[in-house]
């Protein structure tokens, strides 16, 4: 059989953060690479993330900070390019960075910087990158992939699949991924939305205090997260609450501590030690001024400290310690920041992404069923997953 004569080597789908690493990491082998986006411009959810700085790693960034079906399938990816490699590559270029919390590294300057970094890399390999074209359709035959861009049809040995997730459409974000999937013959986790604000719904007595944030332990079944819980006009916001909203499920409540640092038996000593103070200026010096107001008609512990027993204290307590939010929805892929689920894992192989069932086909970054917390895991799983099939394809 005469082999299908081919344009390309690799065919990488998508020019996010994912396409990009791999591309540039396939190029820089002597592999022939083209990247094809619908969007006019590469990289633009690097270019909006981390508020326009990019927060493009995590120090931290263990396999325990991910989410999927396969816990254990993101280990060896993120063990052969960890967060060192690709701080190691932002140093190279002096690129200049800060820790801003919790290990989260983001650019002092500007997202472009990363963006021009992977563009740079890539042109090292002469990685051809098109912007602005539709995929019409792809097909596989005699171990070549074929790309119909409309008119045009390019073909290669390998193909790339690094289109991401359906969060925020607006920015160009398309199902793609799970449809060229399915049409492989591979399985799909069920997506939904992840690091997105949820929604209260009926007569929410904190919708009055849209702007209001205060530092929490939210949990959702298992997973609990101290950082800052923000009420929205919908419902709750915040780095807390979009981290708890990736283990999140329809049906279940968000149980916050809204004073971690309070112990056991606070309320009563503060009765002890201050009789004639008010529940609600003791509330007020620990919350903020408004939502000490609405706890304490939620609580009904009007009046001075010493006319409330110390049951009801204890109550109260316990309330606050353990506030049950019952969230009727999430604001959905227009506001998430990623998504959960995707192709399924038990599909790939997790040293080199390649589907198991189709030889050259490989699936990187957020169309895959791993997804990470907040503070740059995203972006180190898209560049160690697409690392991962760049070394291979
Ligand atoms: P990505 O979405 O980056 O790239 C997919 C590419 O495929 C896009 O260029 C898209 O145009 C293209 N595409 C889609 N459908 C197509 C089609 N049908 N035809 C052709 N091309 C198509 N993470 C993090 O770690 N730190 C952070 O600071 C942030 N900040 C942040 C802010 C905001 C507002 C969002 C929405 C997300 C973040 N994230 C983040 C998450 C991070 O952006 C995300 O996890 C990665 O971009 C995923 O990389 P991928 O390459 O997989 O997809």
């Amino acid at each position: 059989m005469t082999p299908v004569p081919q344009d390309y080597d690799v065919i990488v789908l998508g020019a996010g953060a994912a396409g990009l690493m791999c591309a540039a990491t396939a190029g820089q082998r002597g592999r022939r690479v083209l990247v094809l986006d619908h969007a006019e411009k590469p990289g633009k959810k690097i270019l909006i993330s981390g508020g326009g700085r990019c927060n493009f790693t995590n120090i931290g960034a263990a396999p325990d900070r991910f989410l999927s079906s396969n816990p254990h399938f993101a280990r060896s990816a993120l063990a052969r390019y960890t967060a060192a490699d690709f701080l190691a590559l932002v140093n190279s270029y002096g690129i200049a960075w800060h820790e801003k919390t919790l290990g989260q590294l983001f650019c002092d300057g500007s997202a472009r910087q990363i963006v021009a970094m992977l563009l740079e890399e890539g042109a090292k390999g002469a990685v051809e990158v098109r912007c602005g074209g539709n995929i019409r359709a792809v097909t596989h035959n005699d171990g070549a992939f074929s790309v119909d861009l409309g008119g045009k049809t390019v073909t290669a040995g390998a193909l790339v699949i690094a289109t991401g997730g359906p969060s925020i459409p607006k920015m160009g974000a398309t199902g793609v991924a799970y449809d060229l999937a399915r049409q492989f013959g591979l399985k799909v986790v069920e997506p939904r939305p992840a690091l997105v604000p949820l929604t209260l719904g009926g007569e929410d007595p904190f919708r009055a205090l849209a702007g209001v944030a205060t530092e929490v332990v939210a949990k959702a079944g298992k997973a609990a997260f101290r950082e800052a819980m923000l009420f929205t006009h919908r419902g709750l916001s915040g780095p807390a609450i979009l981290q708890v909203s990736s283990y999140w499920r329809h049906g279940e409540p968000i149980i916050v501590d809204l004073l971690p640092d309070r112990t056991e038996g606070w309320l009563r000593d503060a009765k002890r030690a201050t009789p004639r103070a008010s529940v609600a200026k003791l509330l007020a010096g620990a919350l903020p001024q408004r939502l000490a107001e609405v706890l304490v008609r939620e609580l009904g512990l009007v009046g001075e400290l010493a006319n409330v027993p110390d049951a009801k204290l204890a109550t109260a307590e316990r309330m606050l310690a353990g506030w049950r939010f019952e969230p009727n929805g999430s604001e959905g892929f227009a506001k998430a920041e990623v998504t959960v689920g995707g192709v399924s894992t038990a599909e790939l192989s997790s040293q080199t992404m390649e589907a198991k069932k189709v030889p050259g086909l490989y699936v990187i970054g957020e169309a895959v069923d791993v997804t990470g917390w907040l503070g740059g895991y995203n972006f180190q799983w898209a560049w160690s997953s697409g690392w991962a099939a760049g070394t291979a394809a």
